[in-house]
């Protein structure tokens, strides 16, 4: 899990790169490095550290030339340093790469080239590929060096997931790309080629871009790109143009892109509604996409998915069963793709993925597409390798989300879900036309409720946050539909405060955790007027008695709480009930982010972690 780029055009590549780094520090920050093709020369910048380390380092050791590969690195296979930075190159320096996923067969690899004498500088994965493609290179001498065919000479060598970049010093015009199981596009504009692990590291310089397939190869010059297989054969480049703006990929007036994006819901959701409502005869109608799965003969759904998308799912599954009758179970991919599942007969799998790219949420497609399941996904990136291997796709409309702590795309996740739900209750005949404009009239109103909860919480959230900031710990209570914002809450607080903090079911909380309750520990209980409500007092009661400090999310006007609690979060009451959980979890991502900048951590690129998980 990294991020590669390239540049070919009339500029130096250097600051391009640079920024091109900057756009993809979501799928690793913990190095960095560059090749640039300098007259004949491949010209190597790297830096432990982030981002800016390389940038310092390219002011002080500046690099020219007008092509070159870039990357940033998230450690898998040997510590974060500069030895181990990419680019990678072969002994003589004369080849160059960058590359992300993994070469599980790098320790065969690397045994076989050390025994023809090679001596490898680091101890990553990927040296093995510059070293293998030199070699493979210098077969080719008596043809005059053919780099394509040094390429593809090595690719069957490679066992793993794989995108990487190549530069030759003898070509200097030239980039060789492959996929096989990792992102990579290529971007066209009107004087640069370029590529990336994800669109905006494409901007500005590109406005059309081709998603390259597994087992495809692009040879790119200044000019123009040609594909083709890994055995040679032609493929017609198919170039779309990019929708995204520059804008969207940067802070705008924000400190960081988790503000921004959380900022954004009220807009992100307004997006969604307006994709999925049709007024038709002063009604208003559900559209969904087609799927490619007749609804109405499913008779049990999987869903699939990690963490945050995880827990978005197991709002769904409340949804569906109320909405629709058909029994949910909800899978933890990771576990999920190991454990033998059963295929239910009339049995449809629902991978979630905002990124679209999780190892183990796409090895669980694949698997239940083995079992004879037909599978749909639920992703914000439409070109992700989990939509193109799903049936049909939903897609969330929420945007790059930057920030390595999901905001916007889990709202616009769980909403999309309860869109979902309707379509198949709506599918079972269980949606009368009414109840259907009824419901849709209520969920329009969510944006306005989703900025006035932002704008009402702040005061209250923030007092918490200066007084709670230095608490080593954390424990979040929710019952029902309140549960998964519990968990959502915990885990923000964990990933970018690094502030140990569980979420429970409340009621499981007499059970072992109330042992954790002193004057010290901070309890967030989820406390709306809902189904739940008079046993979450009964929570809030339990811990009050043993003197835990006791922060109440739920409506302001609710006197038990603000009794009870040494704060509250104040939220509006949702007018679509069940969608009361979006409403609950934005006092708790903002808690967070306040939590974690009086902490200094850095809520956008928090330590150890990546935006997209795409290893194991
Ligand atoms: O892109 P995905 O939704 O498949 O990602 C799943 C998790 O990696 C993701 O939810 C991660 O835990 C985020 N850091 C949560 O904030």
């Amino acid at each position: 899990m990294c991020g590669i780029a390239g540049y070919l055009g009339p500029h130096n590549a250097d600051q391009i790169l640079l920024v091109a780094l900057e756009r993809l520090k979501y799928r690793g920050y913990d190095s960095a490095g560059m090749a640039l093709l300098d007259q004949g020369k491949i010209v190597v910048r790297k830096a432990a550290g982030t981002l800016e380390h390389l940038a310092q380092k390219l002011i002080t050791e500046p690099a020219a030339g007008h092509a070159g590969i870039a990357h940033t690195r998230w450690a898998t296979h040997g510590a974060p340093t500069e030895i181990n930075s990419h680019p990678h190159q072969s002994s003589a320096g004369r080849v160059a790469v960058v590359h992300n996923g993994i070469i599980e067969n790098h320790d065969a690899l690397r045994k076989e080239l050390q025994a023809t004498g090679v001596v490898f500088r680091s101890q990553t994965d990927t040296e093995v590929i510059p070293h293998l493609i030199a070699q493979a290179y210098a077969h080719t001498a008596d043809a005059g060096g053919d780099p394509l065919l040094a390429v593809r000479a090595v690719i069957p060598r490679l066992t793993g997931s794989f995108a990487f970049a190549v530069i030759f010093a003898d070509f200097p015009e030239r980039i060789i790309a492959v996929r096989q199981g990792s992102p990579l596009l290529i971007g066209r504009g009107p004087e640069a080629m370029m590529l990336a692990s994800d669109i905006p590291a494409l901007l500005p310089h590109a406005d059309h871009v081709l998603h390259l397939d597994d087992g495809h190869l692009a040879d790119v010059t200044h000019t123009g790109v040609e594909i083709s297989t890994f055995a040679g054969a032609p493929v017609t480049a198919t170039f779309a143009r990019i929708e995204i703006s520059a804008d969207a990929v940067t802070k705008g007036s924000f400190d960081s892109f988790m503000a921004k994006e959380i900022a954004e819901q009220p807009t992100v959701l307004e997006r969604l509604l307006a994709s999925r409502i049709q007024v038709l005869a002063g009604c208003d109608h559900l559209v969904m996409p087609d799927l490619g799965v007749d609804l109405a003969t499913v008779r049990h759904v999987t869903f699939i998915a990690c963490v945050t998308s995880w827990h978005a799912a197991l709002l769904a599954k409340r949804f569906i069963e109320h909405l629709a009758g058909i029994p949910v179970e909800v899978e933890v991919a990771s576990e999920y793709r190991y454990r033998k599942p059963l295929a239910i007969p009339g049995g449809l799998a629902v991978a979630i993925s905002q990124s679209g790219e999780t190892a183990d949420t796409l090895a669980s497609v694949r698997l239940a597409k083995r079992l004879g399941l037909p599978v749909i996904a639920l992703v914000n990136v439409m070109s992700s390798t989990i939509a193109r291997e799903s049936s049909g796709v939903m897609p969330l409309f929420a945007g790059p989300e930057i920030g390595v702590a999901s905001t916007k795309a889990y709202t616009a996740q769980v909403l999309a879900l309860y869109l979902f739900a309707l379509q198949l209750a709506k599918a079972k005949g269980l949606l009368t036309p009414s109840a259907e404009a009824s419901i849709l009239e209520d969920l329009r109103t969510l944006p306005d409720q989703v900025r006035n909860t932002l704008a009402g919480c702040e005061n209250a959230v923030s007092e918490a946050a200066a007084l709670f900031a230095p608490a080593d710990a954390s424990v979040f209570l929710g019952r029902l539909g309140e549960h998964p914002t519990a968990l959502e809450g915990a885990l923000k607080l964990k990933e970018i405060a690094y502030i140990h903090a569980n979420g429970y079911p409340a009621g499981e909380f007499k059970h072992g955790p109330i042992a954790l309750v002193t004057a010290h520990l901070p309890v967030i209980c989820l406390c709306p007027h809902d189904e739940a409500y008079e046993k979450m007092l009964s929570n809030l009661q339990e811990v009050r008695a043993r003197h835990g400090r006791l922060i109440g999310v739920g409506h302001a006007d609710d006197h038990h709480l603000h009794d009870l609690c040494d704060h509250v979060f104040p939220i509006e009451r949702a007018r679509a009930k069940a969608l009361q959980p979006i409403l609950s979890i934005l006092p708790l991502q903002r808690y967070a982010y306040h939590v974690a900048k009086r902490r200094g951590c850095n809520v956008d690129q928090p330590r150890n972690l990546a935006k997209s998980v795409t290893v194991e």
